[in-house]
């Protein structure tokens, strides 16, 4: 563990040090604001724990990847990037991402009612899923939504029969698995054949589904898809899979005569969670290695390029939030060697549980004021029941730490609030949106009272 991890992951005053935190935070005589706001007002006047987007960041971000496609694409057939809303959706997110021309991919009836009661159109919005209800593959359809991504040949069949009862048609995207295998851990990782997404190249059920999609009278096959898992730094990754995808295409054109017109690339690219992470190549990288495969089959294979989409979550959503929470306990536990300093936060793993379910690694910084020069090896942990509620496993933080301070944790605006649970009847904290010294709610915060309205005994 580095000593100085805390300062030097803490923002310089031009807030870009380590590219860990939101663009707009600074340190202003010691306190750390984000959007023009203190974090010692957003805390009295908010609470905490309390997710804070810093709304000019993530705007920036959904813009970065749509310049970068753009850009890449503008001499082939084009680009679409879908922001996966399973990273963090509210209306208001679905509102920003649409403002900057994306669209919106959703896996679920509540992520699809989400980005619709945000006023997105169907045409801009994507249901994927490998296991779709009725309801909302009815829901797909009635939106008339872009495309429903299938992930198995009993799905295609659901669907096919679904839309013949409503007399309407269904445009698929078949998603296929290309053996692959990346990701920043096992259960993100999902490409290899031994996991549950996707028709297999290598077995030929994808190429089985593409006949039975082009035959299927209520179906229109508008696309191929593939997403190889999550937090990927390798480039090379990115570019074997769009090989495995667009040689799918050739052998479709090939076998079939139809020249599949979109290719969606999924998402997946990796953001720096700690100065101890590698620094992830920018979109406009990511970009130009698919653009480059896409060129390659093109030039091989003489058929037309297709559109191209991507969908990025966590790149466009974790670094745009931190996370305030107050300290309360502090102990110190004499070890054999040494000691270690234990930090109680009011929040833990409710509000982030990828260190306990992923070994995840995150940064903190002292957020109410300057940290001391002294440094003291510390654990900030939750305050659930349960030893493995840890928010940061190893961190040097302020000696001179104390009850009251707030502590912000950097780069949780993704997968963080999307997948905060009520263990132990916590409330999940609300998010509230800064920009140009203005707040407001997101998502307010929970209520016992909210929990309690669905105890039917209560
Ligand atoms: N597209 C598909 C089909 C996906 O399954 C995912 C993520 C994405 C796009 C967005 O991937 P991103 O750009 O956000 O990496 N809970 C885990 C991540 C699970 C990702 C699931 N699928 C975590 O906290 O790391």
């Amino acid at each position: 563990m580095p000593a100085n991890l805390e300062y030097l992951a803490a923002p310089e005053p031009d807030g870009s040090v380590c590219g860990l935190w939101p663009s707009t935070v600074r340190r202003v005589d010691g306190e750390l604001h984000i959007g023009g706001i203190g974090v010692t007002t957003l805390v009295r006047e908010y609470g905490s724990p309390l997710f804070v987007i810093d709304e000019q960041d993530m705007r920036e971000r959904a813009r970065a990847w749509k310049r970068a496609m753009d850009e890449a694409f503008e001499d082939l057939g084009g680009a679409e990037v879908f922001y996966a809303g399973k990273a963090f959706l509210s209306v208001g997110v679905a509102r920003w991402m649409a403002e900057e021309g994306l669209a919106i991919d959703t896996c679920s009836e509540g992520e699809l009612l989400t980005a619709l009661a945000a006023g997105v159109p169907g045409e801009k919005l994507g249901l994927h899923g490998n296991n779709k209800s009725r309801r909302e593959i009815e829901l797909a359809l009635d939106s008339s939504v872009a495309h429903l991504v299938v992930d198995s040949l009993a799905e295609l069949a659901f669907v096919e029969a679904i839309a013949a009862e409503r007399e309407a048609t269904a445009k698929i995207v078949l998603r296929v698995t290309t053996g692959v295998h990346a990701g920043g851990h096992e259960y993100i990782s999902t490409a290899h054949e031994d996991q549950k997404f996707g028709l297999s190249i290598a077995s030929g059920t994808a190429l089985r589904a593409i006949e039975e999609t082009v035959a299927a009278e209520h179906l229109e096959l508008v696309g191929l898809h593939s997403h190889i898992g999550s937090q990927i730094l390798s480039l090379d990754a990115f570019a074997a899979a769009a090989e495995a995808i667009l040689a799918l295409r050739a052998e479709a054109s090939k076998t079939f005569g139809v020249t599949i017109p979109e290719i969606d690339f999924g998402g997946g690219y990796a953001v720096r969670y700690t100065v101890l992470d590698d620094v992830p190549p920018a979109p406009l990288d990511f970009a130009k290695a698919l653009a480059q495969a896409v060129t390659t089959h093109v030039v091989e294979t003489g058929l037309a390029a297709p559109t191209v989409s991507i969908e990025p979550g966590r790149s466009i959503a974790a670094p745009s939030t931190v996370t305030l929470y107050t300290v309360g306990t502090i102990k110190t536990i004499q070890l054999d060697e040494g000691s270690r300093r234990y930090v109680s936060v009011d929040g833990g793993m409710s509000d982030n549980i990828r260190p306990a379910l992923y070994g995840a690694n995150y940064t903190v910084a002292l957020a109410n004021r300057e940290p001391s020069e002294e440094q003291v090896v510390s654990r900030v942990v939750g305050k659930h029941c349960e030893s493995g509620d840890i928010v940061i496993k190893d961190v040097a933080l302020s000696a001179n730490l104390g009850p009251g301070d707030v502590l912000a944790v950097p780069t949780t605006g993704a997968y963080g609030r999307s997948m905060a649970s009520n263990y132990n009847m916590l409330t999940k904290p609300g998010v509230l949106a800064v920009r140009d010294g203005e707040a407001r709610w997101l998502l307010r915060p929970e209520t016992v009272a909210d929990l309690l309205a669905l105890d039917a005994d209560a």
